[in-house]
């Protein structure tokens, strides 16, 4: 085997990859109609909860069944099951709420993300940061986090992301340390300095379940309790990294195209189920504002630009063997990717999804950003005027919005967001904003958007383009135009 890449976040690969202008760059995105995008981003809380109580209805009846087999061989097939559907499926349910694209419903987001980050053992700030950084910075040696198959990968580490006894104790310790203040250096490289005080609290509610549960196993002198909280995080671990396997392992690094280290795999009902359509992962990545049950929908919108799907799991499994035999001795192979389509626009690396692009010429102090009937309620588009960016958008009661175009959090253009009521969510991280006020209402955005006055004119939108004051010191509707 040949020595692999340091792959700590912050360490020697950092400098390098921001050299390279890898770090918080700009993306790929496939064209798309804006008003189909506009549609799969609906959110709603139905669906999630049906699935949701599926899954743990599912939990507690594999439970049920393993506690009534105690004693005799079912157990082990009702353990095993209930395992997985804990320490297996909870993850895409911990991994879709955080996005909180799940439910429209802010508060069950949460409370779904809170239990399943339990259950995955995560602490839920720290993770949550994490995956942020995951998709600034996805498979960039030095900044992802969350790089689970490092290459070179051995039959020995892939077998421990299967079976974690390894790296559940060590997260585990990781906790206590977080617990008494003793913050690492890669949580403190991504966790912004206000939030790591959560890091704590959340490190002792563990510490405190996890005690119970060892406390009564210890008193009743039984593994049983330790069976139901705790150990399935390990024993049922095998269906995330099943899943987690066909992401990104064998695929590019250091590429700012989604389609070079991300796979889509087609998969059966029932391990889609599992899997919350977390298949459908390139395109997940790419449209992350896009809700679990629309993925579907999105990958036969924007397929064709696309590497090839696999075909099934089977397939991709092969390949990625194939691969990782090869990166064993060869760390640098990467799997030929040539099929990609050219984009729209040629080389570029980043195509933006079909808003109309404007740039303005200005009379009477005002820019024109477009005629008065555009966008659609509920819709965004965004105006270029010489090289600053603004996005235009359409409150649900037809207030027109004028903001800056890019999100104040990274390199996102805001117009192919989500309008959500009086909210744009962020189409990179799922950062919100207010765009009555511009204020930063979820993170990881936190700094307020810059907001312009508009007017309609003869028919057209024409801005001075001067920002508001700050946020803070606005009235709600003096910065936007009811029409
Ligand atoms: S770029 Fe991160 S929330 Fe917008």
């Amino acid at each position: 085997m040949v020595a692999g890449r340091d792959y700590r976040v912050g360490g020697p690969e950092a400098p390098r990859a921001a050299a390279a202008g890898l770090v918080e760059a700009e993306w790929f995105r496939p064209p798309i109609d804006p008003e189909r995008l506009r549609q799969l981003q609906v959110r709603g809380n139905a669906r999630a909860a049906v699935d949701t109580a599926a899954w743990l209805g599912l939990l507690a009846g594999f439970g049920y069944l393993a506690f009534i087999s105690l004693g005799t061989w079912w157990a082990i097939p009702a353990f095993a099951a209930y395992g997985a559907l804990y320490g297996g499926a909870g993850d895409s349910r911990w991994h879709e709420c955080g996005h909180g694209t799940a439910f429209k419903a802010k508060w069950l987001n949460d409370v779904v993300y809170y239990l399943a980050s339990f259950m995955l053992l995560r602490q839920p700030t720290l993770w949550r940061w994490s995956h942020v950084r995951h998709h600034t910075d996805t498979i960039v040696v030095g900044r992802d986090a969350e790089i689970i198959f490092p290459r070179p990968s051995s039959p020995l580490s892939v077998a421990q992301v299967f079976l974690p006894v390894l790296n559940v104790p060590r997260m585990v310790v990781r906790t206590a340390k977080h617990a008494l203040g003793r913050i690492d250096d890669e949580a403190r490289s991504f966790v912004p300095a206000d939030e790591l005080g959560k890091l704590r609290w959340e490190s002792w509610a563990y510490i405190a379940v996890l005690s119970g549960a060892t406390a009564w196993s210890v008193a009743a002198w039984t593994i049983v309790p330790l069976l139901y909280v705790g150990l399935p995080t390990i024993y049922g671990a095998w269906l995330m990294a099943f899943f987690a396997m066909t992401q990104h392992a064998g695929l590019q690094e250091d590429v700012l195209d989604h389609r070079l280290n991300t796979r889509t795999v087609y998969m059966n009902p029932v391990l889609r189920f599992l899997y919350s359509n977390m298949n459908y992962h390139v395109e997940h990545h790419i449209f992350p504002t896009v809700p679990y049950y629309a993925l579907p929908a999105l990958h036969q919108e924007v397929r064709h630009h696309l590497a090839p799907a696999a075909p099934n799991t089977w397939s991709a499994y092969r390949d990625i063997a194939t691969t990782m035999r090869r990166q064993w001795r060869d760390p640098s192979y990467d799997t030929p990717r040539d099929e990609l389509p050219t984009p729209p626009g040629g080389g570029r690396a980043f195509v933006n999804t079909g808003h109309n692009v404007w740039a303005g010429d200005h009379h009477d102090g005002m820019f024109d950003l477009g005629p008065a009937g555009e966008p659609a309620p509920g819709g965004g588009r965004r105006v270029d005027v010489g090289d600053d960016t603004y996005a235009l958008f359409r409150l649900d009661d037809g207030t027109l919005v004028c903001s800056q175009g890019r999100c104040t959090h990274g390199q996102a253009h805001l117009a192919e967001g989500a309008v959500m009521g009086d909210e744009v969510e962020c189409p990179k991280h799922n950062g919100r904003f207010d765009l009555r006020s511009g204020q930063a209402v979820r993170r990881p955005a936190t700094v307020p958007l810059a907001l312009y006055p508009v007017e309609i004119r003869n028919g057209r939108v024409v801005s001075a383009l001067q920002a508001q004051p700050a946020p803070s010191a606005l009235q709600p509707q003096t910065k936007s135009v009811p029409t």
